[in-house]
């Protein structure tokens, strides 16, 4: 009997040095530990064990007992503190996927409006964000006592200078006169600022599409072929549209564009456009009696809301990604 006794305190001191995970520790209490398992069989011995012998053999079993009791509890708590400093990073999960960011409906816009022109045979230009009044008011035959020119309407960077967020990007236009001679065939994307209070078609800031087309014989008609045709490229055949008679200081005559909002009764102004007015063409230093010119200016982000239906301007910008991420 003392012999088994040590045979298998031999057996579970060789053992338990080689359990390594928490299954196998499993294993070892089956074996030796439980009320089947080979340490407790060795009591059901004890009752064949001679009288003398008895105290000594149970002294041993005990020990033998409790020996391996407090092996299982070490490795059972090295365990426990491993698993709780570990992690619990399951490699078999699919993976997160991450947000990947597309195109602003805006930018989107732009692009495509800049591909239909340029098949038109525009080029694209760009001028400053700060204007000064000569380019953003004066230039364009504004009088000087016009509205626009009221701290209401127009950002005022120094007022003594004259210095403003430009209110449109009409003033690329003198820019371009200044710069080009005649045929200038251009579009000028960018953003403008206005001092306006904001709803569902106004914002304060916001993005423009200048064209301006100079050369010899260009016409009204011209004019309003080329918008009739932007539009049906842009929006399909069934697209609504009417041109109203408006007022801008730099055109004469002036027109403004509408489209009916998809599936509203509803017309929203896009453009408002017209003949480049002969003091404009004066002001850029293009000879008014030999060459005529149109010019138009889009609203990018209501060209944006009928592409897109959405009915509020503002939601372009509250950067709610389920918004955004339609389109
Ligand atoms: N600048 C005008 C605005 O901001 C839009 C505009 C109208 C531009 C007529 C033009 C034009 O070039 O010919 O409301």
């Amino acid at each position: 009997m003392i012999d088994e006794i040590k045979e298998i305190n031999n057996l579970i001191l060789k053992e338990s040095k080689s359990i390594g995970t928490k299954d196998e520790l499993e294993s070892f209490k089956m074996k030796f530990l439980v009320k089947k398992g080979l340490v407790q069989s060795l009591f059901l011995k004890m009752k064949d064990v001679p009288k003398e012998d008895k105290k000594d053999v149970g002294l041993l079993l005990n020990k033998l007992k409790q020996d391996s009791e407090s092996i299982y509890k070490e490795l059972e708590e090295k365990f426990q503190e491993e698993e709780a400093n570990t992690p619990s990073i399951d490699l078999t999960l699919p993976g997160r996927n991450s947000n990947i960011g597309t195109q602003h409906p805006v930018t989107q816009t732009i692009d495509m409006m800049i591909e239909i022109f340029k098949d038109m045979g525009f080029a694209v230009a760009e001028g400053p964000d700060i204007e000064d009044g000569y380019h953003n008011f004066d230039a364009l035959n504004f009088p000087h006592d016009h509205p626009a020119r009221d701290m209401q309407d127009t950002f005022f960077i120094q007022s003594d200078k004259e210095l403003v967020l430009r209110t449109h990007t009409s003033p690329v236009q003198i820019r371009m006169m200044e710069n080009m001679k005649p045929p200038i065939k251009t579009i000028m994307p960018g953003r403008v600022y206005r001092n306006e209070s904001l709803d569902a078609t106004h914002l304060a800031e916001f993005h423009q599409i200048e064209g301006l087309y100079i050369d010899e014989n260009v016409s009204m008609a011209e004019l309003k072929a080329m918008m009739m045709t932007f539009a049906k490229k842009l929006y399909g055949d069934n697209l609504e549209f009417r041109f109203r008679p408006s007022f801008f200081p730099f055109t004469e005559p002036s027109a403004e564009m509408d489209i009916r909002r998809p599936g509203t009764t509803k017309w929203m102004e896009v453009v408002g456009c017209g003949m480049v007015h002969p003091n404009v063409l004066k002001s850029g230093g293009i000879d008014s009696e030999k060459y005529t010119g149109f010019a138009f200016g889009f609203g990018i982000e209501r060209i944006t809301m009928i592409r897109t239906s959405l009915d509020d301007i503002r939601a372009l910008y509250e950067n709610d990604i389920r918004v955004l991420k339609q389109f």
